[in-house]
Order: C-alpha cells, then sequence, then structure tokens
C-alpha cells in the first residue's frame, strides 16, 4: 500500500486542511488512490456485531457489511428504531442476514450479560464494530455512577470486547473514533470528567482519544488470540447525531458533509478487506494516519499505564451468574 509521493502529500494536505480531508471532498479525491474494494462477498459465513446501529454511521455500516455477506447483528438502545433501520436494510437487500438486540453499551452490567449470551449464540465472531456514540449536552451519570461517554465510547467498549475475546478469536475490532481526538490530551487523571466546567464536545473528544489509546492497548493485549484491532474517524458525515448535536456546525457546512455511507467506507474496509494491514492502526479514508499531529501532549507511558489500570478497575465484572 505504498502511495505514489505527490498523492501522499497531497493525501496529507487534505488530512491538515480538514475541510478538503474531512468532507465529501475526501473520498472523491482519496478513491482515485485507496486501496482496494474488499472483494464481493467477502464476509459470506461470517458475524459481524455493530453497536448503536439503528441510525446514522452504524446502519451505514451494518449496510455495507450486508452487502458483502456478513450476517449482521445490530445494536442499540430502542427496539422500534432498531426494527425500522432492518426494515429499511431488507427493503434494499431482501437477502441480508440482520439480527436486531436491545443492548445499553453504557450499562456495563447488562453489556457484560449480553456479551456472555451473544457468545453461546455465535461462538464464531468475525468482527465487532463499536460505532455507539453520544454527545449529552450536560453532564450525565450512569446508574452504575460513570460519565456517560466514558461509558459509552470507552468501559462499555471495553466489557463487550474482552465478554466477546473467546467469540473474536482469530477476527478483527474496530473502534469508530472522531478526528476531535486530535484536540484533546489523555486525561487519566480524571478520566470522569469530575473536575472542571463539563462540556459536551469536550468530554465526547476527550473519550475519543481515549479510544485511541484503548487501540494500542487492546491490539497488543489480544495479539495472542490473533485478534486485530483497529479504530478510525469518519470525516464529518451527514448523520441525525450530527444534524442534533452539533446543529450549527452541521448548518455551516451542511452542503459539504459526507454522506453515512462515505462516513462508514472505512469502518467496512477495515472489517473486510485481506490487505496486510497489521494491528493496531488509526485509519481515515482507507489510509493509516497519526494519531497525534504535534509531539506536544503524546500521551507518556505513566499516563497510559494509569488509564489502563483505570478501565480493568472500572470494568470488574463479577464472574456471570455469580
Ligand atoms: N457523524 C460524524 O460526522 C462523526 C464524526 C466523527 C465521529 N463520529 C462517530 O461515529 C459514531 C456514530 O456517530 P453518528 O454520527 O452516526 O451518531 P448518531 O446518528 O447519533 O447515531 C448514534 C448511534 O448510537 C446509538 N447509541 C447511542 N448510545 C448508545 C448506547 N448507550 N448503547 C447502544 N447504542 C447507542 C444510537 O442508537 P439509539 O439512540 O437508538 O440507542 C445510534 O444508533 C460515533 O461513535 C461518533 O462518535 C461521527
Amino acid at each position: 500500500m505504498v502511495l505514489h509521493e505527490a498523492a501522499a502529500a497531497l493525501d496529507w494536505v487534505m488530512d491538515k486542511s480538514l475541510v478538503l480531508g474531512y468532507t465529501k471532498i475526501g473520498p472523491a479525491v482519496r478513491r482515485n488512490w485507496w486501496p482496494h474494494d474488499p472483494v464481493p462477498g467477502a464476509l459470506i459465513g461470517r458475524h459481524v456485531l455493530v453497536t448503536g446501529a439503528s441510525g446514522g454511521l452504524g446502519l451505514a455500516t451494518a449496510r455495507g457489511l450486508a452487502r458483502l455477506g456478513a450476517a449482521v447483528h445490530l445494536t442499540g438502545r430502542n427496539a422500534s428504531r432498531l426494527d425500522d433501520a432492518r426494515s429499511m436494510l431488507l427493503d434494499e437487500q431482501p437477502l441480508a442476514e440482520l439480527t436486531v438486540h436491545v443492548a445499553d453499551i453504557s450499562d456495563l452490567a447488562a453489556t457484560a450479560e449480553f456479551a456472555r449470551q451473544f457468545s453461546t449464540d455465535v461462538p464464531r465472531l468475525h468482527a465487532v464494530v463499536h460505532n455507539a456514540g453520544v454527545m449529552p449536552p450536560k453532564r450525565t451519570v450512569t446508574p452504575e455512577g460513570h460519565e456517560l461517554t466514558l461509558a459509552t465510547h470507552v468501559l462499555g467498549p471495553h466489557v463487550l470486547t474482552y465478554g466477546l475475546r473467546k467469540a473474536l478469536a482469530g477476527g478483527r475490532v474496530v473502534l469508530v473514533t472522531s478526528g476531535g481526538a486530535y484536540g484533546q490530551r489523555l486525561d487519566a487523571a480524571d478520566p470522569e470528567y469530575a473536575e472542571g466546567d463539563y462540556s459536551g464536545v469536550t468530554a465526547y473528544a476527550r473519550t475519543k482519544r481515549m479510544q485511541l489509546v484503548l487501540t494500542e492497548l487492546w491490539a497488543r493485549d489480544l495479539e495472542p488470540d490473533g485478534i486485530r484491532v483497529h479504530s478510525m474517524h469518519p470525516g464529518w458525515a451527514d448523520t441525525p447525531g450530527v444534524t442534533d448535536s452539533l446543529p450549527r456546525f452541521a448548518a455551516v457546512t451542511g452542503p459539504l458533509l459526507r454522506d453515512a455511507d462515505s462516513g462508514a467506507d472505512t469502518a467496512v474496509w477495515l472489517t473486510a478487506t485481506d490487505d496486510a494491514i497489521g494491528t493496531g492502526g488509526f485509519w481515515h479514508d482507507r489510509r493509516r494516519r497519526p494519531t497525534h499531529y504535534a509531539p506536544v501532549g503524546i500521551e507518556t507511558p505513566e499516563q497510559v499505564g494509569q488509564f489502563w489500570d483505570f478501565v480493568l478497575d472500572a470494568t470488574e465484572q463479577p464472574a456471570p451468574g455469580a
């Protein structure tokens, strides 16, 4: 996957400019050099679980995976929204194998139980795509006592990944993170965002930074099981999440936003490609990206260790049936 020098330079400039790279201009240009599509039918006979698949990018990811033949499991918090999503996909692809599961990823105990039951029903899982995301307007704490973006983007995905570890052997994990992570450092001292003035946008971006760190930690930890872990960011895509949580941003960027399928493209590609892409990477538009653009703010090994200890401690679950 060696890019011609001129293409690599143009790609880099587009990435740094944000508008050229993150909007629909990004894939329109980059598809001229990005890696080939997964072969048709690449996922036939494989199960893939997509969290937050009732709308937006999760629904688009489910669509892309189903087109490649996967049996797709869609999760979300609302049964009727999931049923609507399934019906919409079946209208488009009548032979698609789609199963919906009501599962709130921010509820750690319920997620552990969901993973246990799911592994019994689906003992071999090709991949999980951690897509579910939120940007609450004010600090919200789950009934288990965790700040909501942390529970949704970090702790819940950790519980789900490790609950599915056996089923995922030889498979893949994809985290849908955000370019917003570039604007935040890892805050291992206050992961629950209990100190300072809370901002939903900041909480979101902080936990997206944590997802990048988690990608590298999971990649190392899960390598012995042959599980490959990657994260990606979708750029700026036209989804209910963007129009509801960032209406002013959506109004300004509206005509330039990518469609959801284009935002989901790299998550689908990472799940299905046969290319030798290793593990532990951060991707956008089918190309590996740096996790930091400047040395300032790179997390120290001590901060990473402190964060990992926090995640392990916060996600400790009672043994099933205990
Ligand atoms: N759109 C963009 O431009 C953009 C940019 C950067 C990153 N992202 C990332 O892409 C992902 C999807 O974003 P989106 O724009 O598609 O958002 P969206 O339109 O708001 O969709 C979010 C999805 O997550 C589900 N969800 C939320 N909380 C959940 C929970 N606790 N458990 C299970 N499902 C939950 C929602 O379903 P229910 O409400 O029905 O549960 C919905 O299906 C997020 O991780 C976001 O951070 C998006």
